[in-house]
């Protein structure tokens, strides 16, 4: 009977590795998990020693283990991965248990032996395993948890799966008499080709005409289409929309002058989706999605390649006369513009000022004004330029060695006939918001890249305040590239891996940050819930808004924020947001917008007035969502 009772009492722990718990929970802002990989998918490798089990993450990360109070210890190693040998990685590894730190690693960096982590983890129903960017940016932390086990008295840990939510559209239907859509004022250089599309939703076909065109320029009423080129001035005029249902008028400003992209540029770019998978087609698929899923009639315009369309072959990459060549993917460039310009769209390329583009493709360096001449034959709008191997070229980390090559790359392009709106890609290293404009970019890349997680969306974005005093027609800050529908830096896609409440936080965040608006999904894969996202009008009006100011943060208590936007009309556009795990009363004060006691609200997602109100308005937001509304004041 004793020994009966000993033995019911005996407790048989089991030891569980790391690696064999759900990776696909752990919200991290660069890569993708690796189970007994390097994130780079390279054998773990912390100081020159080799594992053979653990999970490789990137900073910041983070993953939540459900014990249910049964677990006994953790055991790990934790280092910086030797893939990022000779890099500025730093990185801190941290172990949290129900909300308190229960290890801590210190900062780490490449080449460091890891560090052993041994502790209890009795009587805690969730731990979460941290790891920060050790205060300085996430790039190159690759970081990995080698060797980890939970030890359980009994049962079995599992990663804490997030929760889930109805993707519930908000975006009302267009209605069938037309609407005008899109900027309300473009801007190109004097003589040079004018290229702009006037769209609207409603029944088709529409008619379109303009009180007033100045001189050399001309409207296709057919497509919205205008061409020709004018002469340096403002040119105000009245655009008409026309169909069977009825018409629709709104002003409209051509400004002839030095500044373009004088709104955030609105596009598709192939890198958050194909990466080095691009081809002709998938780039045609995509400016015919873009036409045919309805999103140009809301304005949407550019289709942008990214990395990967010239030849990585080294000194193969330029003809005799060093003319830049295609790879094999990339068989004529002149038909594939010509193709999206027909479509009445505006088409972009991708290079950097170093010998090779960040994938390993020959890029500009020696050669600048070969290709900008060449990007302008081809007939490109757009031209984002990467720095990756120039880091190689640059004498040190000043100033000046950051800026060289872009001003390089500008004087080129102020030798072609053409508009292009040019878009610095560095990561904002040496504060690019404070010179972008000066070196004549007209929109700056100001963090790391984004990717498909909270973490990564929500860090990038709810950092940018502070910048919005750089922000203006034609200089746009860029945090970088939407991760809506199917996403995943090609072959293999998955559906962005944001919630829908994330989703709406991403969409308003970015359209109160005046960002460039670049979709970075799979056009010919975009389900009704993400194009709601895109074709809400309202929404984009934000984002649009001729006076072209950036929003800012003017509030911020318990986890909730509150960005404001102030809109042409004397109006602003007012986010409030929720960070938090737990829906919250978010509340935004008429104090914090510096306007009298009345104002009107209107909820811009659905499109609806909400009534008068006084001093403030409230809502109740989701966890991590947004309310989005129009703050007139009376
Ligand atoms: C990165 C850039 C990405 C993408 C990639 C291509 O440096 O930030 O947006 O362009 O290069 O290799």
């Amino acid at each position: 009977m004793l020994l009966a009772l000993c033995a019911a009492t005996i407790v048989f722990s089991q030891e569980f590795r790391l690696a064999g718990l759900d990776p696909s929970q752990i919200s991290q802002e660069w890569g993708t998990p690796q189970i007994d990989r390097s994130v780079g998918g390279n054998a773990l490798t912390i100081g020159g020693k080799v594992f053979e089990h653990g999970l490789g993450t990137h900073a910041k990360s983070s993953f939540k283990i459900d014990l249910g109070k049964r677990g006994d210890r953790f055991r790990a190693e934790v280092g910086v991965d030797d893939e990022v040998a000779g890099s500025i990685a730093s990185i801190e590894f941290m172990l949290v248990g129900d909300g308190k730190s229960i290890f801590q690693s210190g900062i780490m960096h490449a080449g460091d032996a890891a560090r052993a982590v041994n502790v209890s983890i009795a009587g805690m129903k969730t731990i979460e395993l941290i790891v920060s960017d050790g205060g300085d940016g996430n790039g190159w932390d690759h970081a990995d948890w080698a060797d980890g086990t939970i030890t359980m008295k009994s049962g079995t840990p599992k990663s804490v799966v997030l929760p889930k939510e109805k993707a519930v559209i908000l975006t009302p239907k267009p209605a069938r008499m037309p609407r005008i859509t899109g900027p309300r004022i473009f801007g190109a250089r004097p003589g040079h080709p004018i290229l702009f599309t006037f769209t609207a939703t409603g029944d088709k076909p529409i008619a379109f005409s303009a009180s007033d065109l100045p001189a050399g320029v001309s409207l296709d009423s057919k497509t919205g289409m205008l061409s020709g080129s004018a002469a340096r001035g403002r040119y105000p005029f009245e655009i008409m929309a026309k169909n069977r249902r009825g018409s629709a008028s709104r002003n409209f400003t051509l400004v002839i002058g030095d500044e373009i992209a004088l709104t955030p540029p609105l596009g598709w770019n192939s890198w958050n989706c194909f990466a080095g998978d691009v081809d002709d087609e998938k780039v045609r698929a995509a400016a015919k999605a873009m036409v045919d899923s309805g999103l140009a009639d809301h304005g949407w315009s550019y289709i942008n390649i990214d990395d990967c369309w010239s030849i990585a072959a080294p000194g193969q990459g330029r003809d005799a006369d060093g003319n830049i060549l295609c790879n094999k993917k990339f068989p004529d460039m002149r038909a594939l513009t010509d193709y999206i310009h027909g479509l009445g769209l505006k088409a972009g390329i991708y290079t950097s000022p170093g010998p090779l583009t960040c994938a390993g493709f020959t890029a500009a360096y020696g050669h600048e004004d070969a290709d900008a001449k060449q990007f302008a034959a081809w007939g490109f709008d757009y031209l984002k330029y990467d720095w990756c191997s120039y880091g190689n070229i640059a004498k040190d980390d000043s100033l000046p060695e950051y800026q060289k090559p872009y001003a390089v790359m500008r004087k080129s392009l102020d030798k072609v006939d053409r508009d292009i709106v040019y878009s610095l890609c560095q990561y904002g290293m040496g504060e690019v918001w404070k010179w972008g404009e000066k070196i004549g970019g007209d929109c700056w890349r100001t963090t790391g890249d984004i990717t498909d997680t909270w973490a990564s969306m929500s860090g990038i974005g709810f950092s940018q305040d502070g910048h919005d005093i750089y922000a203006k027609p034609g200089n746009w800050n860029d945090p970088d590239m939407l991760v809506l529908g199917y996403v995943g830096w090609g072959p293999q896609l998955h559906p962005t891996r944001l919630t829908p409440n994330e989703q709406y936080t991403h969409v308003s965040l970015w359209c109160l940050l005046a960002a460039p608006l670049l979709i970075g999904a799979d056009m010919t894969k975009l389900d009704p819930f993400t194009l709601s996202l895109l074709t809400n009008d309202e929404v984009i009006d934000v984002n649009q808004d001729p006076m072209g100011r950036q929003g800012r943060r003017v509030a911020q208590k318990d986890g909730c924020e509150v960005w404001a936007k102030p809109l042409e009309d004397g109006s602003f556009a007012v986010g409030l947001f929720n960070l938090n795990e737990t829906p919250k009363t978010v509340t935004v004060s008429w104090d914090d917008l510096v306007i009298p006691l009345d104002a009107k609200v209107r909820d811009l997602w659905r499109q609806k007035d909400l009534g008068t109100f006084n001093r403030e308005f409230s809502s109740k937001v989701p966890r991590h969502g947004v309310r989005l509304i129009k703050v007139t004041p009376s």
